[in-house]
């Protein structure tokens, strides 16, 4: 974990040299970079005006920015649900590390996208995992399917608004 969190410090200290071996961000979304049991990357490309719900990852996970910022809360479980507990804005070039008890929400407030290398210790698209209702704070098994319709969604608005 640690390891990774130096790679990533480095790698979004130049946040041209990633565009360019990642490709541009032409809208938001996940793009899968590395897959295996025991280790995923992402590239993840917040759209501006995007809320993606609390949830958990139950494996470790080391974000870096490079483009934008996003903001993330925490929350901790209280019985039956869940309380928000603080926060943190990650703007390019910061490098935030998250234990496997995390729980988040991440937002992107900014009229820009929000971009960022992902790294989790684990198969990120393993089943097993937590999210919870923005407005009910209610558990449910993580939908990862919801969470690509909230991209959509969300590129809609930004690609189509006035
Ligand atoms: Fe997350």
């Amino acid at each position: 974990m640690l390891a990774v969190r130096d790679a990533l410090t480095e790698l979004v200290s130049d946040p041209n040299g990633l565009e360019q071996a990642i490709g541009p961000v032409e809208a938001g979304g996940i793009t899968t970079l590395h897959n295996a049991a025991d280790l995923t990357v992402l590239r993840v490309a917040w759209t501006p005006g995007m809320a993606l719900n609390p949830h958990d990852h139950r494996m470790w996970a080391v974000i870096g920015m490079y483009g934008g910022q996003e903001d993330n809360a925490f929350y901790r479980r209280v019985p039956g649900s869940i309380e928000a507990t603080g926060g943190k804005e990650l703007p390019a070039g910061d490098v935030l590390v998250l234990g496997d008890d995390v729980i988040h929400s991440v937002a992107n407030t900014r009229g820009e996208f929000a971009v960022a290398l992902h790294v989790y210790g684990g198969d990120f698209f393993a089943a097993g995992r937590s999210e919870w209702d923005f407005d009910t704070y209610k558990e449910r098994p993580r939908d990862i399917a919801n969470t690509r319709r909230l991209f959509e969604e969300a590129n809609e608005r930004w690609f189509n608004r006035s």
